[in-house]
């Protein structure tokens, strides 16, 4: 298999879209327009490396962002400059493998099977572009007359990836820039050394996120996808001598929970939801207790492992919601706390972790004090 670099454009500033924001950060379906972007070149076998161009002002973003969604191959972000060409340019110096893939961030529908096809064609034939037939009749239009119709059976609607041998789309750009030649795409810089560019099969899915509305459009097609809900239940008995964690937070209080790890009666049940709404079984079954790499373990970082076994099934955590059962410590004045270290450790806005207390009322063991309760649901999406 032919392997590839990632070039991503996303230092636009977005002005039709109006709204005063680089348009790649803004969320669709529960992300970033340009974290759904990096995902699926992430998720792509024949990429390697990803070359990620933003503005200089969002490059702490953007390495946050990689962060918190795990992008490994997020190899460089650098900065970009004023016209698409001018970043694409920079990142090229970056690259390091003998085929570049070059996408545009705001393109988030793009699939691995189009990236594919691409590297491959561009092995082959050493640039090509992912291109869909017009469908429009196309007229020429002057001062609002029609002065003629154009022939459509040739033309072709051009997007990204457009894919090069790197050498190639070096030298065009380095030629580009000693004329002072500026294009609308990157392969325009290659036909005019007179080089051979092939076309392959895009799709009318893969569109720019260009005006509010596209956004609406994409959110449909992203948002379409399956959604699951989990539950979790847990109860750890309050005993002498322990730290009491909830939610990740220690709490001063004259008890801890007694359990093999730090015994986070919150974090267990949150983490058998997750589990259970991806059908991947329980904690009991990934850490069980007798294993001794668990004893004394902060469960925030047994969540994280939870988290990780989502994403590689390709999981989105879309909200949790977990209700702890005590009459003491009072849960409210921690509540936001929780929900903060919670969605930290899952990589969602902390809107999407709810944490709440109740209390029986005196009764049963929650009741007396004898220990702490906690159900939690949870749910998950994917594309
Ligand atoms: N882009 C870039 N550097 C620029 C301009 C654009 O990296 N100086 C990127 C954009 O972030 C986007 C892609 O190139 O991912 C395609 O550009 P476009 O859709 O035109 O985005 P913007 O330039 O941000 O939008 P507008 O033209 O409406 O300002
Ligand atoms: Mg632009």
């Amino acid at each position: 298999m032919t392997t590839a670099s990632a070039l991503i454009p996303a230092a636009g500033s977005g002005e039709r879209f109006g709204r005063g924001v680089n348009k790649v950060f803004c969320e669709v379906a529960g992300r970033p327009v340009l974290a759904h972007t990096l995902a699926v070149f992430e998720s792509c076998e024949a990429i390697d490396e990803i070359v990620l161009v933003t503005r200089q002002s969002d490059i702490e973003a953007s390495r946050k962002l990689s962060g918190r969604f795990g992008f490994a191959k997020v190899r460089a972000i650098v900065a970009g400059g004023d016209e698409r060409q001018d970043s694409v340019a920079r990142g090229l110096e970056k690259v390091t493998r003998e085929i570049v893939a070059i996408h545009d961030a705001a393109r988030p529908l793009v699939t691995r099977e189009i990236i594919e096809r691409s590297i491959e064609e561009a092995a082959r034939s050493g640039a090509c572009i992912a291109a869909v037939p017009v469908i429009d009749t196309i007229k020429s239009v002057t001062d609002g007359d029609v002065t003629g119709t154009v022939d459509r059976s040739n033309l072709y609607a051009v997007q990204t990836p457009q894919t090069f041998r790197t050498e190639l789309i070096r030298e065009a750009y380095r030629r580009a820039y000693e004329n002072g030649v500026y294009a609308t795409d990157d392969a325009a810089l290659v036909e005019r050394l007179g080089k051979r560019v092939t076309v392959v099969p895009g799709s009318y899915d893969n569109i720019k996120i260009t005006t509010p509305a596209d956004l609406e459009i994409a959110s449909v097609k992203l948002g379409g996808g399956e959604v699951r809900a989990g539950i979790g239940y847990d109860v750890h008995a309050l005993v002498e001598g322990r730290r009491l964690v909830l939610g990740g937070v220690e709490i001063e209080f004259e008890k801890g929970l007694g359990g093999h790890s730090d015994a986070d009666v919150v974090l267990h049940a949150i983490m058998d939801a997750l589990l259970g709404a991806a059908s991947l079984g329980d904690i009991g079954r990934h850490f069980p207790d007798s294993d001794p790499q668990y004893k004394g373990i902060s469960s925030l970082r047994l969540l994280e492992r939870v988290n990780g076994l989502l994403s590689d099934a390709a999981w989105q955590v879309m909200n949790v919601d977990a209700v702890v059962v005590c009459e003491r410590p009072k849960i409210a004045p921690l509540a936001s706390e929780m929900s903060r270290r919670i969605a930290d450790c899952l990589g969602i806005d902390p809107s999407r972790v709810s944490v709440k207390g109740t209390t029986t009322e005196g009764l049963g063991f929650t009741g007396r004090g004898e220990g702490i309760a906690c159900q939690a649901v949870a749910t998950l999406g994917r594309p």
